[in-house]
């Protein structure tokens, strides 16, 4: 079957959060199940394009409403990744270090979705399916159906996965001539809540609607930024597929960016070899549990939590734990972060930015995660720290309630029902307590790293759902 998806990010050309880790790993696994897997994101100035090689395979001119952008699309030639990555080149609209953020967000993406589209029709053959994710590729489902110029792929299957709902790509009516010309009865698919509001469409038109994980699509249907009735009303083709890890990518017996490779047989010394090395590099102190978080610091994820948790649970259990945090987001959430640094030097730690490395010598050498996220599709940071052996501590929504039992039921980590400082330290002080009893830690980090979370299961999910809908239009 020949698969498209088509995205804001994947990893390694583009990362800005999981997204990039999904749609950079599940065309792998689709492909080494035999199928014709592509992947189309937009050519953003990034250091993955500069240090690749692409040819060019196709070139047109995008029209969105009086503009005319011209655009390539550019095509990975080492094959390195495992499937084959295009890159739509809109120097106008992409050719900038970031992929999101910019006032003219709704013109670029849409630009992308066209540009797509008209390569997909100018090439020989239809593809069987089109996998769209988020809101920045959710108006394709609509085009292929009702856009006069995609007449000819109207047969395709579309499925709109969802990473997170939260965000959703609205924009006026006065843009609405932006779309190529579409058969106008059928305009109230645009609609939602008097604007066009792009997750909306794709939810209206996709053949199939996929969430990051089955409670995340419980939870839609009360709490989605407006969409819950949608969300409801869409029941019958919707379906929660919990995302996997890469394991190629995620293994802490082959990584190479840690201090030291260990497994399941010596994680004990390995992991305290690159606990040595994150302490040294952040001042910190070996000898004491060590708390980490690493993420995006926004409310979504807890991270206004953050800075008044990390001051509590340091000054009730200041001799006894250390506290580092990765990540960039809220500038006054950051500046808050920063603050703690001088109050509770030698014990906490913070780095603005990201870093892919260290985010990986995070996992190695910490003894827990911390993520009180509010909002939580999947979450697979998660599944890394599992995999690496490190507990995690989470708030129990989403994906994290998916994957993260507590170890009071028998499970593999720590969890706390409310997004607030008051239960981010009582589940800290808990953590203390299982860091001490070596016995019930190793065998929580045992049953930890032997959880199997990798793609295999989650892409035979996917590839049912395909058949299912090229078979009889409907899941
Ligand atoms: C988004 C979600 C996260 C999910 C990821 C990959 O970043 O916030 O929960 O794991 O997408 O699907």
């Amino acid at each position: 079957m020949e698969i498209f998806h088509i995205s804001a990010e994947c990893y390694p050309m583009a990362k800005v959060g999981g997204l990039a880790d999904v749609v950079g790993a599940l065309p792998k696994y689709q492909k080494s199940a035999g199928h014709d897997v592509r992947v189309v994101v937009p050519c953003y100035d990034t250091k993955f394009r500069s240090e690749n090689d692409f040819e060019c395979v196709h070139w047109g001119t995008v029209k969105l409403g009086n503009f005319n952008f011209p655009f390539s699309v550019l095509k990975e030639t080492t094959d390195k990744l495992g499937y084959e990555l295009y890159l739509i080149e809109i120097n106008e609209l992409f050719n900038r270090p970031n992929v999101y953020g910019y006032e003219d967000d709704i013109e670029r993406f849409l630009s992308f979705q066209i540009a797509t589209l008209d390569w997909i029709i100018a090439r020989n053959g239809i593809p069987n399916i089109i996998n769209c994710h988020d809101h920045h590729t959710a108006v394709i489902p609509f085009l292929f159906q009702f856009a006069y110029k995609y007449e000819t792929l109207k047969e395709v299957k579309t499925v709109l996965t969802i990473h997170n709902g939260l965000y959703q790509g609205w924009f006026g009516f006065d843009k609405l001539y932006y779309l190529p010309e579409f058969d106008l009865r059928h305009i109230g698919f645009l609609e939602w809540n008097n604007s066009i509001n792009s997750l909306a469409v794709g939810i209206k038109c996709a053949n199939a609607v996929t969430t990051v994980s089955p409670s995340y699509l419980n939870e839609i249907n009360y709490s989605a930024n407006g969409l819950e009735e949608l969300f409801k009303s869409v029941r019958n083709k919707s379906i929660g597929i919990l995302n996997g890890i890469d394991f190629e990518v995620w293994d802490p017996s082959k990584d190479e960016g840690i201090a030291s490779n260990y497994s399941i047989e010596n994680f004990q010394v390995g992991k305290q070899k690159n606990k040595e090395k994150l302490c040294e590099q952040f001042e910190l102190d070996s000898s004491k549990p060590l708390f980490s978080f690493i993420g995006r610091l926004f409310e979504e994820k807890g991270g206004d939590l953050l800075p008044q948790a990390s001051a509590l649970a340091l000054s009730e259990n200041f001799e006894d734990i250390n506290i580092l945090i990765l990540g960039s987001g809220n500038a006054e959430i950051e500046k808050q972060l920063q603050q703690l640094r001088d109050d509770y030097k030698g014990n906490y730690n913070v780095f603005i930015g990201y870093n892919e490395d260290l985010a990986h010598l995070i996992y190695a050498g910490s003894d827990f995660i911390l993520m009180p996220s509010r909002v939580e599709p999947c979450g697979l940071n998660q599944m890394y720290a599992l995999r690496y052996g490190t507990v995690p501590i989470v708030r129990r929504t989403g994906g994290l309630r998916d994957t993260v039992i507590d170890f009071g039921d028998d499970g593999n980590g720590i969890c706390h029902d409310q997004a607030s400082v008051g239960d981010i330290c009582y589940s800290i002080n808990r953590a203390v307590g299982l860091f001490a009893d070596k016995e019930s830690f190793n065998k929580i980090i045992k049953k930890g790293m032997t959880t199997d979370h990798s793609w295999e299961k989650a892409c035979e999910e996917y590839i049912k759902i395909y058949n299912l809908i090229i078979q009889q239009n409907e899941i």
